[in-house]
């Protein structure tokens, strides 16, 4: 089974996923860290020196790649179900589930973590929030495409993991 975990930045598709991964005795694969090793780039340098169009065209070739993976959870970056038709083929190749944030939270985990993603790397707080609003409420309708939806309440909580677990014990048998 290939499990695709989509969701807005700061949703905690990472560190949800590596932890996942491992209760099931999977292989996890961070999608941005995938494309960057492949690259020998980071994320901000293929946006730089590339643009965005470039970086969303490695995205799709990356992910494809990975369809041939089994046995793994993907943590796809935050744009990734949005380009080239993406979530059809993550919901064609694999399990997709969304990790729902509300904006608080996505913002208060954001304003910690903002150099690293070139979309809101100078923002100040304001503009942070704002293109947090604009854009969830643009991917939202693509997100809800999943299979299924997990709601993250607090970041610190490790519950939703175990419930994601359940879900594919269920899912499995
Ligand atoms: C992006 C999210 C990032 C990364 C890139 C673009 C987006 O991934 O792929 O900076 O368009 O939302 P994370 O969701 O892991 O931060």
């Amino acid at each position: 089974m290939l499990i695709c975990l989509v969701g807005f930045m700061g949703s905690g598709k990472s560190y949800i996923g590596e932890r996942l991964a491992k209760l099931m005795s999977y292989n996890f694969v961070d999608l941005d860290t995938y494309i960057a090793d492949n690259e020998k780039l980071t994320i901000n340098d293929i946006f730089q020196k590339e643009g965005e169009n470039a970086f969303r065209s490695k995205e799709n070739k990356y992910l494809k790649v990975l369809f041939n993976e089994k046995n793994t959870v993907i943590a796809t970056g935050g744009g990734t179900p949005c380009f080239h038709n993406n979530m059809d083929l993550m919901c064609q190749n694999g399990i997709t589930i969304y990790l729902y944030a509300n904006n608080t939270i996505l913002f208060s985990r954001l304003k910690k973590e903002r150099m690293k993603r070139p979309l809101i790397a100078n923002t100040t707080d304001k503009e942070l929030f704002e293109i947090i609003e604009t854009k969830v409420a643009e991917r939202s309708p693509i997100y809800e495409q999943a299979e299924a939806i997990f709601e993250i309440k607090n970041l610190e909580d490790d519950k939703v993991i175990d419930d994601i677990y359940n879900f594919f014990t269920f899912y499995d048998s």
